[in-house]
């Protein structure tokens, strides 16, 4: 084979990105591969459309059917993003036993298992570094650098939306509201927020990493998810007067044979490396048994950096494909996927922060410290603000270690209390004993 031919199915932002790559590196590209790479198609919704980038004109169809048939494309590039759409461009890639690689993380976590099930059976390679933070390689850090290893946690702050967010709200005091009209402003937020706000990219991404971290099938649907649409100025107020930066920290570690997998805000203590993590940079850290606590950082998004990553696997599938190696690494399917149970966030322990709007009368204190108490929930540190004017009160506790079902509990039996003023709000402590 004297070189690489490529198909991209898209040139929005990532497609452009990985274009841009293969135009500015092809020299070090080559060198690294051993044969030059060359873009055949550029598949887009409307080819009459002019594009910016120098070269492309010539290369754009809508004829997916002809870029499958051609038999120069060896790889192709799935960035058009989606389920459905995409879906059927992979599986036709795959029935037409070219190598393919897609930033595609909705699409893997609707129908990955399948699709690498399919990808296994015709012996081609479906690579997906793009989907899962950005330019930061840890797809591949955990197929192939920590092979080797017993992985016992993975988590961190994987979705860069809803981080600028909480950047937004924790230095300038913004409300939720107006801290996503700002990231939607700046670019950092789609026009439907939805999907990052409430949680759920993130659940997507750290069941994709908790199935690569542990061979376990791992749904998001069936994991705990809580997003940010409920946290006020206030809690950030707070988290700093006690040392901490509030994050959205999903996680996915091993507990006793299960996995404990869950997304929501938590407070980290500020010198904790989730607590430095900026704007729409993404982390994540990776506790393994023999190489102890590893960190990645980055851009978790953007055009260059999933580029630069999508570009790393056309190498990676070129580079299997020019040796005869495809299929060198596990596909996340069976056998190497298996079915492990997961642990309800009721058992999770770990320390809370709860914070009560309470009417400002004697005994409302000591009536919610004995329904702390009755639960076996031990305190930690107390702080009361007191009523402005006429308004209610503010009591803020820190627990020592307690579990997540008896927080529950206490909060529902709180909340019935004639002088409760607002929904309590319950923020998980992740980090071991920082500060209190
Ligand atoms: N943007 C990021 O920062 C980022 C980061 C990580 C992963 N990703 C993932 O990367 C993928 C691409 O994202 P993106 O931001 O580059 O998307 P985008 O800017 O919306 O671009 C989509 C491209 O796909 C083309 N397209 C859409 N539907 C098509 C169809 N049915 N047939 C042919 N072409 C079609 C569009 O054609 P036209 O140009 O003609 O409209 C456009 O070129 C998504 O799966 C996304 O989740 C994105």
């Amino acid at each position: 084979m004297r070189e690489i031919g490529v198909a991209l199915l898209g040139f929005g932002n990532v497609g452009q990105g990985a274009w841009r790559i293969l135009t500015a590196h092809a020299e070090d590209i080559q060198r690294r591969l051993g044969v030059p790479v060359r873009v055949r198609h550029v598949l887009v919704r409307d080819a009459s459309r002019a594009r910016a980038e120098a070269g492309v004109a010539g290369l754009l169809t809508t004829d997916v059917g002809a870029v499958l048939a051609d038999p120069s494309v060896h790889v192709v590039v799935e960035l058009v993003g989606g389920v459905e759409q995409a879906a059927s461009y992979v599986s036709a890639a795959i029935r037409a036993r070219k190598q393919v690689v897609t930033a595609n993380k909705a699409l893997l976590s609707a129908r990955g298992e399948a699709l690498f099930a399919e990808a296994a059976a015709a012996g081609v390679d479906l690579a997906f570094e793009g989907a899962v933070c950005g330019g930061v390689p840890v797809i591949r850090t955990l197929r192939e650098a920590l092979a080797s290893d017993r992985v016992q946690a993975v988590s961190g702050v994987v979705n860069g939306t809803t981080n600028f967010i909480l950047d937004a709200m924790g230095a300038g005091g913004s409300s939720y509201a107006e801290a996503l009209a700002r990231a939607q402003v700046l670019g950092f937020a789609e026009a439907d927020p939805t999907l990052d706000v409430s949680g759920m990219d993130a659940a997507q991404k750290i069941c994709l990493l908790a199935q690569l971290a542990f061979g376990a099938r791992v749904d998001p649907s069936r994991v705990h998810v809580e997003g940010i649409t409920r946290l006020e100025p206030v809690d950030f107020a707070l988290g700093r007067e006690l040392g901490f930066a509030l994050k959205l920290v999903a996680t996915a570690r091993r507990v006793d044979g299960a996995l404990d997998v869950r997304v929501h805000p938590a407070y980290v203590p500020v010198s904790a490396p989730l607590a430095q993590v900026r704007g729409g940079f993404n982390a994540v850290q990776v506790e393994c048994a023999a190489l102890g606590p590893l960190l990645l950082s980055g851009q978790g998004a953007g055009g260059m950096p999933t580029g630069a990553a999508v570009v790393s696997d056309i190498m990676d599938v070129s580079r299997n494909l020019l040796s005869h190696a495809s299929g060198r690494l596990p596909a996340l399917c069976a056998p190497f996927l298996q079915d492990v149970p997961l642990r309800p966030m009721g058992a999770w322990r770990g320390r809370h922060c709860l914070r009560f709007t309470v009417q400002d009368a004697p005994g409302v204190l000591a009536r919610i410290a004995g329904v702390l108490a009755e639960k076996e929930i031990s305190i930690a540190s107390i702080v009361q603000r007191p009523a402005q004017g006429e308004g209610p009160a503010q009591i803020v506790v820190l627990t020592h270690d307690a579990g997540d079902a008896a927080v529950a509990a206490a909060v529902g039996w709180i909340d019935q209390l004639a002088t409760t003023r607002a929904r309590i709000q319950v923020i998980r402590v992740e980090g071991g004993t920082g500060p209190v």
